[in-house]
């Protein structure tokens, strides 16, 4: 059935994929953005909305007007610096709790009855050697930087969860690659990778789960009706150790492997978050998306996913 649509976030990474999968579905979309409208969400969508997230009077009035049926918040909103300038990140946690407050409370006002918002899969409690479910804890009391970024989506789910009169969906995304990501040519990792500025730590046993973008955005047509609300993990099928994924990601943009430190050297030379990525993060399982509404990534693994990126996949 078709639904009205906001999404907030529409110039975003996730957001722009997002758009033209909507419309090809037959939902009417309002794209919510911060500034004047940029052309190609204009392009993109029924209609288009300025306002700032922050100012709730404003958005209000926006979804309002909007009158949506599920609201899609993809505010990331971490910028280019990721979650390694401590300070930066701090701000970013804050203002991602706050941006996805105000989401809910506007709206609940304008009458929507389910929102949808991104949050992560790489915010759960290390454990063991697993591949980890929706139902392992958050770690909400990590060191430093990380810890404030863990509290922020922890309140973002909170917030999205357990509203009254709102069905709730989180999507825990993986580490997101595709056009404009870190990952493309000039995102951050490239440029690491490039740099050589990325190791490979002691076992090289840190897993990491990856998302295509596309598939960040496909999740969420899968999401907007029929599915119990809660929050569903949205990755590949092949979670990878940085002794996997990282020689290859190399390999493909033609730089020398990546040099090999102890945990000791990475951990006098690296900021913590990298090495805890690299060392000891665990990967996610999207296996209650795919059982209960049979979604499949379009993407299975980060192999294929990285080749098409970096411009090795035949077709
Ligand atoms: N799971 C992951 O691995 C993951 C998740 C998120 C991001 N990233 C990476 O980090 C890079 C930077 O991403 P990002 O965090 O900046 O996300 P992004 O998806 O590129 O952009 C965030 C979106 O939120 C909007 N926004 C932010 N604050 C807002 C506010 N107060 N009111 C209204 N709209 C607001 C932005 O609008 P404007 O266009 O006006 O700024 C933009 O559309 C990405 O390219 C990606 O590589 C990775």
């Amino acid at each position: 059935m078709p639904l009205r649509v906001v999404v907030a976030g529409a110039s975003g990474v996730v957001g722009r994929t997002l758009l033209p999968l909507l419309r090809a579905r037959g939902h009417h979309v309002t794209a919510l953005v911060r500034r004047c409208p940029d052309r190609s969400c204009a392009e993109q969508a029924d209609e288009v909305v300025t306002a700032d997230v922050l100012d709730l009077a404003a958005l209000r009035e926006a979804l309002t007007a909007a009158a949506p049926d599920v609201v899609v918040d993809q505010i990331a909103g971490f910028g280019p610096a990721g979650p390694h300038d401590a300070e930066a990140a701090r701000r970013a946690a804050d203002r991602r709790a706050a941006t996805a407050g105000n989401l809910v409370v506007a709206a609940v006002a304008a009458g929507a009855r389910r929102v949808v918002a991104q949050s992560t899969a790489a915010a759960y409690r290390p454990h063991g050697h697993e591949v980890l479910d929706e139902d392992a804890p958050l770690w909400t009391d990590a060191p430093g930087c990380w810890g404030d970024l863990v509290r922020s989506i922890a309140s973002v789910e909170e917030a999205v969860l357990t509203c009254p009169g709102i069905e709730g969906v989180a999507l825990r995304y993986g580490a997101l690659y595709g056009p404009a990501t870190e990952f493309a040519p000039g995102g951050t990792v490239h440029e690491q990778v490039r740099g050589s500025a990325l190791p490979v730590v002691g076992d090289g046993f840190g897993l990491t789960s990856f998302t295509h973008l596309d598939d960040a955005a496909g999740a969420v047509l899968e999401v907007l009706d029929d599915i119990d609300p809660g929050a569903y993990n949205v990755v590949d099928n092949e979670p990878a150790e940085c002794a996997e994924w990282l020689p290859a990601y190399a390999r493909m943009i033609g730089c020398p492997a990546p040099v090999s430190l102890t945990v000791e050297q990475a951990e006098a030379q690296l900021d913590w978050l990298t090495v805890h990525r690299l060392t000891e993060q665990r990967g996610a399982t999207n296996f209650r998306l795919r059982e209960t509404v049979g979604w499949r990534p379009a993407w299975p693994s980060w192999r294929e996913g990285f080749a098409e990126l970096l411009g090795h996949w035949p077709g």
